[in-house]
């Protein structure tokens, strides 16, 4: 059957509509047909599914995810079939291949497929967000003071352009004492009869302070219990810094929105990217960009009678992407759930709190980031005493030490120990930390 004639059927025997949402069908690749299982049992196995280059150590593979094997390959065969027959390849796998991709991330958050809406990035997914939730007459958003340029930007975009009001507050006094209680009590207490939206961040890429979402989530859900659905309070997370670290249940974080990019920790295709909203929060959020979802293009063509489709699928912008990395984007989570949510965690942590253990013991540094993992994450931020933040990045990647820093406008040396380090890395860091005294 040609591309065409098949689409043709799909659409005559109804199958084309919202089939990649609504009904996964056993399409998920778990690993590419024919390639052997992965075997990830080791640290050392999971390196070698990366071509980074050995002459550095990679203390910044947070900032823009390195593809492992599974992608790479995921990616190079769609790119190949897209290469041959653009519109062929697209007709036989857009459905298929974006069903593979909701499943697979579903199941790693343990939500359903029809929750989630695909973007290109975790800035996409907060413009989207935050430039489309329903506010009513004098309701607010509020939000704080440590956001990334991305969340503060659509916020900003969006009270321009609509007059909405905006609210930034501080949640802590100082990062040397700052405590879950703290955090979690500036929040609650700073939101007001009026405020409908809360935008906060997970993990702080300013500072690598991780908030404590369920407990905030907890709190907001005891203040919703006495307001109406339209004045229920709606938290919205940046969570691309806790997603493939965090070992975490969307079910059990409570969040209303949780956005993300998945070419980061997660080592998805660069260029893509999450919305996920529990099902009593969609309504809220508003499409800006028309989808290409074939079930909504099928409507509007008078293919299909008009239907509610889930809000996910409206939130899923088109018009064409770059397939070849949006279609491999399954073997990402594929990847993750191989090694293991909470092995992923539980390294991630080891080698965090190796490198602050040795940064809090030496005297020229400033340690930014707090100890305890119940409030940091992957993230370490710190000052080495007579140096700028960027000299002191200069420096260790001089050595073959590669980290950055923070794009806020107070700076930070920044290190991120991730699956891509050994304890070897982190002590040889370390060392070169140690010889930046002045
Ligand atoms: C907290 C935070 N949110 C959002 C972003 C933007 O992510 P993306 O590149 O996926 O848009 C970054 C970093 O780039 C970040 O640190």
């Amino acid at each position: 059957m040609s591309a065409i004639d098949r689409r043709d059927f799909l659409v005559r025997s109804g199958m084309a509509i919202g089939a990649a949402v609504l009904a996964a069908d056993g399409c998920v690749s778990k690993t590419l047909a024919g390639s052997p299982p992965l075997k990830l049992d080791s640290w050392q196995a999971v390196r070698g599914q990366f071509q980074l280059t050995p002459d550095f150590i990679h203390l910044a593979g947070f900032f823009l995810a390195s593809h492992p094997a599974p992608v790479r390959a995921a990616i190079e065969r769609h790119r190949r079939g897209l290469d041959a027959d653009p519109i062929g390849y697209w007709f036989e796998h857009e459905e298929q291949q974006e069903a593979a991709v909701l499943r697979a991330a579903a199941e790693y958050l343990s939500v359903d497929p029809t929750e989630i809406a695909l973007t290109d990035s975790t800035t996409m997914g907060l413009g989207l967000l935050y430039g489309g939730l329903t506010l009513r007459e004098g309701q607010e958003v509020l939000t704080t003071q440590y956001d990334h340029y991305s969340t503060d930007t659509a916020l900003r975009l969006r009270a321009e352009r609509t007059g909405a009001t905006v609210r930034q507050i501080p949640l802590y006094h100082s990062l040397k004492d700052v405590s879950s209680l703290e955090l979690h009590e500036n929040l609650i207490k700073n939101i007001r009869p009026n405020t409908r939206i809360v935008a906060v961040t997970w993990v702080h890429s300013s500072t690598g302070l991780k908030l404590p979402v369920q407990e905030m989530a907890r709190a907001i859900h005891t203040l919703n219990e006495s307001r109406t659905e339209q004045d229920r309070v709606i938290l919205c997370v940046d969570g691309v810094h806790a997603l493939g670290v965090e070992d975490f249940r969307l079910s059990d974080l409570g969040c209303d929105f949780l956005v993300a990019g998945t070419h980061k920790w997660m080592f998805g295709p660069r260029g893509t990217g999450l919305v996920w909203g529990h099902q009593r929060a969609w309504p809220v959020a508003n499409a800006i960009i028309p989808t290409f979802n074939t079930q909504a293009y099928d409507i509007w063509m008078g293919l299909n009678q008009p239907k509610d489709l889930p809000k996910s699928v409206y939130m899923t912008p088109g018009g064409f992407h770059s397939f070849e990395h949006r279609w491999a984007l399954d073997q990402a989570f594929t990847f993750h759930q191989a090694i293991g949510k909470a092995r992923v965690t539980q390294r991630i942590y080891e080698l965090n709190q190796q490198l602050k253990q040795g940064l809090a013991k030496m005297p020229h540094v400033m340690l930014h980031t707090p100890m305890s993992q119940d409030l940091s994450s992957g993230i370490v931020c710190f000052e080495v005493t007579g140096m700028r933040p960027r000299q002191v990045i200069e420096r260790l990647r001089q050595q073959k030490i590669i980290g950055s820093v923070t794009p806020y406008a107070t700076e930070y040396a920044r290190l991120a120990p991730s699956l891509l380090n050994s304890s070897e890395d982190i002590e040889q860091a370390l060392q070169e930390i140690l010889k930046l005294r002045v």
